[in-house]
């Protein structure tokens, strides 16, 4: 991994009390960077500020926010004024599976916010400033299946494919301004955003699912060198099938087909 510092001391990682954003947290601060760690749960990132800071004696600040309220990107750009920010990790999502119309319309808005809204907003306002000082890095976590239009998680599927899309062009917008991006596209991964998915039960899937610490590990690691990388060979394997080997049409049909048999209920709600 390259010195992560000389994009700036400080990293922010969004939904860093679970999960790959607390893999992301660890692994920065073990790096070296000061960390920003932001989610809803304070006692979570409280917890996770002590032990990192303890560990590797870096700084750590936890911002307690729902990025879903009115305002939050700019309650953090006022939390984080005057930090160094050289790194900034959007990795906050939520997932609901199942027939969209069995949905809340509410719910599947929030996916479209916190998973594809939000990475813009931490683009536009972070993005600004590391171009301006010609410094800074992106990281943006989308899925493995962006790759494809997926029935039955067909709004969160189209959120990682703007996260991809937009990453990918924001990659080549900033290279000449010496701003790095990457996107991260994991697949099945032990966290507790799989095992409490709405709507699905990945057990049900069958096939191996991966260490959050190893998708943080491979984006961090790709930092600088590449645009988009797929944790998991299997993952990059269904990568390439979805987007070049199969016709979209076939790719759409297969996704249809694997989901449904793991699908358990929607989150219910007229609209
Ligand atoms: N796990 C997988 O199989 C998988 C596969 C592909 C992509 N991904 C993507 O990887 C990312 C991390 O997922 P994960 O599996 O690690 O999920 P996770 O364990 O459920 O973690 C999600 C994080 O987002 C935070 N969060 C949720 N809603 C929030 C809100 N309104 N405001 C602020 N923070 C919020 C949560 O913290 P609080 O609840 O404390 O707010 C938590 O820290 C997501 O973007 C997900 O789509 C995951």
């Amino acid at each position: 991994m390259r010195d992560l510092r000389a994009y700036g001391a400080h990293a922010i990682v969004t939904g860093a009390s679970s999960g790959i954003g607390r893999q992301f947290a660890e692994q920065l601060a073990a790096a070296g960077m000061n960390v920003v760690l932001v989610a809803r749960r304070k006692d979570r990132l409280d917890e996770l500020a002590a032990e990192i800071s303890g560990e590797h004696g870096v700084e750590c600040r936890t911002v307690a926010l729902d990025l879903l309220a009115h305002g939050a990107i700019d309650q953090l750009s006022q939390e984080v004024a005057g930090l160094d920010v050289g790194i900034v990790v959007a990795n906050a999502g939520i997932y609901y599976a199942g027939p969209l119309v069995d949905n809340a319309l509410a719910d599947e808005l929030d996916v479209l916010s916190l998973d594809a809204a939000i990475p813009l907003q931490l683009a536009h306002r972070f993005g600004r400033e590391f171009v301006r000082r010609r410094r800074g890095a992106l990281v943006l976590v989308s899925s493995s299946i962006a790759a494809s239009p997926v029935p039955y998680e067909a709004n969160y599927a189209a959120a990682k494919a703007y996260v991809l899309s937009l990453g990918q062009a924001l990659s080549h917008e900033w290279k000449k301004d010496g701003v790095d991006v990457l996107v991260v596209s994991p697949g099945p991964t032990r966290t507790e955003g799989l095992d409490n998915a709405v709507g699905i039960d990945f057990s049900k899937l069958g096939g191996a699912t991966m260490d959050p610490a190893q998708v943080a590990r491979t984006a961090l690691d790709n930092l600088g060198r590449r645009v988009h990388v797929i944790p998991g060979l299997r993952n990059k394997l269904a990568d390439v099938a979805g987007k070049y080997l199969l016709p979209r049409s076939s790719s759409v049909w297969m996704y249809g087909r694997i989901i449904e048999r793991a699908l358990t209920g929607g989150t219910g709600g007229a609209a």
